[in-house]
């Protein structure tokens, strides 16, 4: 396997999502343990992206507990409908949020966290069984086209888990 990804760092954000997403599909492909790949998503998205926190928690029981991820220490349960997180598995939808401290009921897991964008991820039976979390720290920093792309990487997700 490729040890990084190629994706020029001039490229503005949408043309290194288009670069990123045939890279990320190959180098699924070549595994087939679903924690090995998605921790692997969360390197290449960080450091592609340089987001400052990416990960996935998974749904079990009646919370969500932490999984892979990139960045600083994280909460590690989040219950349903609770935070960013909780909310986007209550919905079912992606949840795009401009500035946290404007979010009722954020969990703050670091205070360099000032947007953030959180996508369900959802199994053969319609059910959301875990979601995909990206930080960042700068505000405004997700828009349509960030939702766009990541739903196209939380399809792919959907199709090894
Ligand atoms: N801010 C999230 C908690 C997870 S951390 O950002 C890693 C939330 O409100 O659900």
């Amino acid at each position: 396997m490729t040890e990084s990804f190629y994706i020029p760092q001039t490229l503005s954000r949408e043309e290194k999502y288009k670069s990123f997403l045939p890279q990320l599909k190959s180098l699924v492909k070549a595994e087939t343990d679903c924690i090995a790949n998605l921790a692997n998503i969360t390197s290449a998205l960080k450091y592609t992206f340089h987001f400052f926190w990416v990960g996935f928690y998974f749904v079990k029981g009646n919370e969500l507990v932490l999984g892979p991820f990139q960045g600083t220490l994280a909460c590690t349960r989040i219950p349903f409908g609770k935070g960013v997180c909780g909310t986007c598995w209550q919905k079912q939808e992606v949840v795009v949020v401009p500035d946290v401290e404007k979010f009722p009921g954020h969990i703050a897991c670091s205070s360099f966290s000032k947007s953030e964008i959180v996508l369900p991820i959802f199994n053969k039976e319609k059910q959301v069984v875990m979601v995909m979390d990206i930080d960042s720290d700068k505000k405004n920093d997700f828009d349509a086209t960030d939702s766009f792309y990541l739903q196209q990487i939380a399809s792919l997700i959907e199709t090894f888990i």
